[in-house]
């Protein structure tokens, strides 16, 4: 690594990790530490935990944790020499400069210019012979003029190296188009990604061009190609249209499916419509969002996949603090058959009107789950009410608002004909089984000790439980108490589990050169798995007694591990079993 680790231990040091987390989180107080809702998943009830003492934090819902560099690299989506940087700045620290140190800004800013002088050649092309055929398909999609140029729209040219060759004239490099994903390297030939395409430029919050999606004009494969992930890219975190959708004066948000009506949706004047870019909605989306307003209507397309869309976003809004619409789109009616369509189809045959009335229209999330209920059930049959009134119910009962259950069971109750009392009283029995399951699950998992100790990072996996506890224990106490450090005589190579070696290793090493031995600075230079691993061994309790007794009675046990699963303790075995058999 290339800032000097007394610099990290400095800044660490420094950056208090309650100061840090509290621009990003509210935290109240809770005994000896402070709670507040995870900012890394969606909840209603406080599971992240912050540690004055530790200077940690952990979530107990999704398990994220670390040190405060770890939180400035998850919440910041920094690498770890770009949080240092971070970190370096709000403490008012200079990190001390060597050759590397600026590397990855200065690649992230020249990528980005990169990617802005890319738009402006693939924009200016729609004007030239090279954009033509985008330009025709541009009317095709009756995608004006004017909103081609608040999109910066633009046209990749049929060539194997137009946008390779403008851009060597600007001084941009082969490799540097390859490393951003304009280019793209093949038996050791560098030629354009984009290729007669209409462009699509992806601009973020800030107004930098962080990549591009590119759909064919015509039928060629596949339909959309877009960037691959960069130092400026990461699909998970962008939405096409929130450069614009941000400034909305609409009190929601419109997330569709496809870039196409994102674009259809603005031109109407619907300029709150963003998409993600074929994934699934994901929780670091729905912060984005969170930033510029508290209502999402979803509106991906009616067919089969847009309603599985629809469910997942759904799941992932769940807990949120998002009030959820859906917005349905009906078929549309193309020579007298009812097809599928999505926002784009839909605005083209019916106009901005209507989707305005649909948008007005657009039931909760839930009027949506048991709309799709209904649909499977024939509600004129018997036996398919009592279907449907069970899954109904079993969606009812989680909601935990006693107002929304009251009048989502109210529209059941009318749906399948039945008072409203008996879907309530159903709902109120459900919850209660639901509430029963739950806390006896939670009771089975604390009794598993094998699932509990385990690390949740796979590759982390202990092989000798017994022992990985007791070295977790040394590691414990060694850094609650560093005066034991210099009589511990255990060896790193007398851990079984790699990573606890490693860190005892560490905790010698920094011990013997007279540096920090705070959990944070141990912790800073760990990958994020690691880090919040370590947090949570460091978060256990550990017996009270004398921790020069306790050291030794952990010692022990790993050294006797050691002996019972040691090969000349199986060949002592297998010797014993050999001379029975002769024997017998
Ligand atoms: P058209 O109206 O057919 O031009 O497309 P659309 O804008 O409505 O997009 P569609 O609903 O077909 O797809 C939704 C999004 O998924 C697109 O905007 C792309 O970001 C992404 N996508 C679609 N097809 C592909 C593909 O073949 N490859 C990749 N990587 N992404 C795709
Ligand atoms: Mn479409």
């Amino acid at each position: 690594m290339a800032i000097p680790e007394s610099f990290i231990d400095r800044l660490v040091e420094r950056s208090d990790i309650v100061d840090v987390v509290s621009s990003y989180v509210r935290l109240s107080r809770r005994g000896g530490e402070y709670a507040g809702l995870c900012p890394f998943h969606n909840e209603r009830t406080p599971s992240f935990y912050v540690s004055a003492d530790r200077q940690a934090y952990h979530c107990f819902g999704c398990g994220a944790g670390g040190g405060v560099i770890h939180f400035i690299m998850s919440i910041e989506n920094l690498g770890y020499a770009d949080a240092v940087h971070f970190l370096a700045r709000r403490a008012g620290m200079t990190v001390p400069e060597d050759e590397r140190d600026d590397e990855l800004p200065k690649l992230r800013r020249r990528m980005l210019e990169l990617n802005r002088e890319a738009a402006r050649w693939f924009h200016a092309n729609l004007n030239s012979e090279a954009g033509r055929r985008a330009a025709e398909y541009l009317e095709k999609r009756r995608i004006t003029m004017k909103t081609a140029v608040r999109f910066g729209l633009g046209a990749a040219p049929d060539s194997w190296d137009g946008l390779i060759k403008a851009m060597a004239e600007k001084g941009y490099a082969r490799e540097e188009l390859e490393r951003a994903g304009l280019a793209v390297r093949r038996e050791g030939k560098v030629y354009d990604r984009f290729r007669d395409r209409l462009m699509f430029p992806v601009i973020d919050v800030r107004g930098d061009v962080i990549a591009f999606g590119g759909r064919a004009i015509g039928d060629a494969e596949p339909k959309y190609l877009n960037s691959p992930e960069t130092p400026v890219f990461s699909k998970r975190r962008a939405l096409y249209g929130i450069n614009l959708a941000k400034n909305t004066k609409r009190s929601n948000i419109i997330l569709c499916e496809g870039n196409v009506d994102v674009v259809t949706l603005h031109q109407a004047g619907f300029d709150n419509a963003v998409a993600s870019m074929g994934t699934s909605l994901t929780v670091e989306q729905t912060r984005l969002i969170s930033r510029f307003c508290k209502e999402i209507v979803i509106c991906y397309d009616n067919d089969p996949a847009g309603q599985k869309a629809t469910e997942r976003a759904l799941e992932i809004l769940k807990n949120s603090d998002f009030s959820v619409r859906v917005l349905k789109l009906p078929d549309r009616i193309e020579n007298g058959m009812a097809v599928k369509c999505d926002a784009d189809d839909f605005i083209k045959q019916y106009g901005a009107e209507a989707f305005e009335k649909l948008l007005k229209g657009s039931g909760t999330g839930m009027d949506y789950k048991l709309m799709a209920l209904q649909s499977r059930y024939n509600l004129t049959k018997d036996e398919d009410r009592v279907e449907y009134l069970k899954s109904a119910v079993e969606e009812l009962a989680g909601l935990d608002s006693p107002v929304e259950r009251e009048v989502y069971a109210a529209k059941t109750a009318q749906a399948a004909g039945v008072s409203l009392q008996s879907v309530l009283d159903e709902v109120s029995r459900t919850a209660g089984k639901k509430r029963r399951e739950e806390k006896k699950r939670h009771e089975r998992e604390a009794l598993r000790p094998e699932r509990q100790v385990q690390p949740r990072e796979r590759s982390l996996k202990y092989e000798n439980v017994r022992s990985a506890m007791a070295e977790e224990g040394v590691i414990r106490l060694l850094l609650r108490d560093t005066s034991l450090i210099d009589g511990c005589e255990l060896a790193e190579e007398e851990f079984t589990s790699p990573f606890l070696g490693r860190i005892y290793g560490e905790i010698r090493r920094r011990a013997a050169e007279n540096r920090s031995l705070s959990p944070p600075a141990i912790t800073a230079p760990l990958d994020a798995a690691e880090a919040s691993h370590l947090t949570e061994i460091l978060e256990k309790p550990e017996a009270s007694g004398e921790s020069r007794r306790a050291l030794e009675d952990y010692i022990r046990v790993i050294r006797r591990e050691r002996v019972l699963s040691s090969s000349d303790l199986a060949e002592i075995v297998k010797k014993m079993k050999e001379e029975k058999g002769g024997r017998g």
